[in-house]
Formats: C-alpha cells, structure tokens, sequence
C-alpha cells in the first residue's frame, strides 16, 4: 500500500485505460478522484472501487474547458485533500488522412489530447508544491515514436505531450514533482475498438513480438509504479508499454 495518504486524479478514468490507472491506484492505497466528461462511467469507476474496499470519487468534469477543470480540481482538494498525483490519461483520435481533415477536426484532437492535460496540469501544481511532493504521468501513445498512420493530428498531440512532459520535468523537478509519460501499445479498450479497423487488429497481432494488444492492466501498472515511492529520482522519462512494438533506444 504504497501510496496511503495520497490523493490522485485520474483523467478519463470512465472506461478503459483510466479506469484500470484508477482501480490500481485505489489498490495501492490512494484516495482516487475520477474525472470523467462521462457520468454514468465514471460514477460506475468509483463505486467499483469502492465496493473493493477502496477510496474513490467520480467528477463529471469537461477536461478541455478551463473553468470546469479549476472548478472540478478545487472539489477534489476539498473533498480529498492534496492532490500529490496526477494521471493525465484522457485521449482521443478518429481515423482520416491528413489531407481530408478539416480544421474543425485539428481543434478537437489538439483540445483533447494537448490542451487538456495543459489545464489538468496547470490546475494541480498549486496543491503539489503545498504537499511538498509531486507525481504527474501522462498517457502519450507509441503514435509518437513512430506516427500513426490515419492519425497524424494525434501524433502530432502526442509527441505534444511527451515533449510537455520533458519541458515540465525540468521546471518542477526543484518542488520534488516528477514529470513522466507512458506511451501505450495498442491496447484493449473501447478507443481501440471504435478507431482501429480490422486488417489492422490482424496486422498488430502479427508484427508484436508479443504477438498480442495490452490489456489496460498492464499499462496501469506501469503507472503506478512511475507514482510510487520506487520511482522518486526517475523524471522527464517516455516509457512503452507495447509488448516490444516499439524499443526506444
Ligand atoms: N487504447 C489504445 O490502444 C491506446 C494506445 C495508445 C495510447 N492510448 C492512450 O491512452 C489513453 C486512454 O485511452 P483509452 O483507449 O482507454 O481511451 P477510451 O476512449 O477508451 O477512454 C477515454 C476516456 O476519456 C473520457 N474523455 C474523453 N474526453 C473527455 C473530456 N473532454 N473530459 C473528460 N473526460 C473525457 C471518455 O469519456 C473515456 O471515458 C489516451 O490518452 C489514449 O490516447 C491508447
């Protein structure tokens, strides 16, 4: 129970990636605050922990709107205390070429997948440096490695956040705050379900050394481990989790 007396935000914890982020982090011991723009999943999130014994919340909270992040973010600190951790995890991307896509479209990956992690971010500083202590991870994607093929918006946002999160690092590192990303394979969640096609579901099972997707489980335990105590002096690091999909060198 290594994270006893923290209190962690978890965005997009609804369904798939974040909700597994969520239930593992209540596991380890911390209070969880599930931000979801979802209502019904998110409330499900918390009563899912909580009837496992854990502690958690559910916030209806648009993460792309600055006013509803600060307004969700002070919520937490009242209800839960100081927020020592953060799981920026909220992403999006629908599948088009580039040359199809109109700006209407740019703004809504940008928005989801950059933009908010900068609001979620910015919002939780303030009550990391009252801890005296700091743990943000952000969820970027392999599409920044590598591109994404039908997805260029979203590696452009993703390579965004890594570089974010490398930038950060540094500024922070002196409040005892470290600033990770952890970049997932293709993984079993309903995202992937509704954006990958299906020659390319075969095609992934055929090129991973693995030889199959993530399950969110495994992309949650690689973040809470970059959230713990272990992992105090590691910082302005981009890990995969991708079965060998991917080896960064
Ligand atoms: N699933 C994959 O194969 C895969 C691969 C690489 C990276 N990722 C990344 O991992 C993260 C999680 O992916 P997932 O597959 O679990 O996604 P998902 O679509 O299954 O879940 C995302 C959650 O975010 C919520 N959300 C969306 N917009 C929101 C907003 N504006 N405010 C608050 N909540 C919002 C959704 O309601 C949903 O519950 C994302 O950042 C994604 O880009 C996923």
């Amino acid at each position: 129970m290594s994270l006893e007396n923290h209190t962690a935000v978890v965005t997009g914890a609804g369904q798939g990636i974040g909700r597994a982020i969520a239930k593992k982090l209540a596991a380890d011991g911390a209070r969880v605050a599930a931000l979801d723009i979802n209502e019904t999943t998110v409330q499900e999130t918390a009563q899912l922990i909580n009837e496992a014994g854990g502690r958690a919340k559910g916030y209806v909270v648009d993460c792309t709107k600055r006013e509803a992040v600060n307004a969700g973010i002070d919520q937490v600190v009242a209800d839960l205390g100081g927020i020592k951790i953060l799981v920026n995890n909220i992403g999006w991307s629908g599948t088009s070429f580039f040359e199809d896509e109109e700006e209407s479209y740019w703004d809504q990956v940008i928005a989801i997948n950059l933009k908010a992690p900068f609001l979620v971010t910015h919002a939780v500083l303030r009550s990391m440096k009252e801890q005296g202590e700091g743990h943000i991870v952000s969820l970027a994607s392999d599409a920044a490695r590598v591109g994404q093929l039908q997805g260029v918006a979203y590696s452009a946002c993703k390579g965004g956040i890594s570089a974010f999160s490398k930038g950060l690092a540094r500024e922070v590192a002196k409040y005892k705050i470290n600033v990770n990303c952890v970049c997932p394979g293709p993984t079993n969640t309903p995202l992937y379900e509704s954006a990958i096609n299906d020659k390319i579901k075969k095609a992934f099972t055929q090129i991973i050394p693995m030889k199959r997707i993530a399950q969110p489980e495994e992309i949650a335990n690689a973040v809470a481990f970059l959230v713990s105590p272990g992992a105090s002096y590691i910082t302005g690091q981009v890990l995969s989790v991708s079965g060998g999909l991917t080896m960064a060198g």
